[in-house]
């Protein structure tokens, strides 16, 4: 089994002012949280962007995942704005040699590797990958919106990444809550992004254990 298990909260913002809010009510709890940037051309829905975020000294981790046409358009702007770890999808790139060069340009902007899949990639297209990255991302709902229900085919994903790599961190993300935790990791998950779960609830730490109760 991977090294550990973590609850990340998701920030899908529209407006800096609102990632600002988020990023100070989760801050105190948690280690790590993802910011989620979309281009309105991978998903049909635009964030607020990194560019907005430079120099940014948060007091927790903060990993970028690119729902985006063009990734690499967005390095400079993760790198200035003190991301940790850079997750962009396989789809973005498809092109093996493309994709291996693009993870060596990440880690020259001095960031971790991330390669993400979504619902209806299978996972056979990342096992070449899955040495080269610090950890793999399955989608469980289609990128795009917070609130949808964790589609519970993606878990077979999940299950024959962890035999293919048992230390990896394998990270999911979409429709995580109180019910839906506890698959996730039966089927080898150790990372846990949640979005309503935790900014529906009445305070974090709550919505945190409602996720930890029944893992
Ligand atoms: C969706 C995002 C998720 C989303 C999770 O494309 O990548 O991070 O915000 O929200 P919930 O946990 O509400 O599904």
């Amino acid at each position: 089994m991977a090294k550990h298990f973590e609850i990340i909260p998701s920030l899908l913002c529209k407006s800096k002012k609102e990632f600002l809010t988020k990023l100070k009510r989760i801050e105190p709890y948690v280690k790590r949280a993802q910011f989620d940037i979309m281009d309105n051309v991978f998903v049909p829905n635009k964030t607020v962007q990194p560019k907005e975020f430079k120099g940014l000294k948060a007091k927790i981790n903060i990993e970028c995942q690119l729902m985006v046409k063009n990734p690499a358009d967005y390095l400079l702007d993760c790198c200035r704005m003190n991301a940790k770890l850079f997750i962009f999808h396989y789809e973005s790139y498809k092109n093996a040699k493309k994709i291996i060069s693009f993870i060596n340009q990440i880690r020259a902007h001095k960031m971790q590797a991330g390669i993400a899949i979504k619902p209806a990639t299978p996972a056979i297209k990342i096992k070449q990958f899955l040495k080269l990255v610090d950890m793999v991302l399955v989608m469980t709902v289609q990128p795009g919106f917070g609130g949808q229900k964790l589609l519970p085919s993606t878990l077979k994903k999940v299950k024959q990444l962890r035999q293919w790599a048992p230390k990896l961190d394998i990270e999911v993300d979409g429709g995580i809550n109180k019910d839906t935790a506890q698959l996730a990791v039966k089927a080898g998950a150790n990372l846990l992004v949640a979005g309503n779960a935790i900014h529906k609830a009445k305070t974090v730490p709550e919505g945190l254990a409602a996720i930890k109760r029944n893992i």
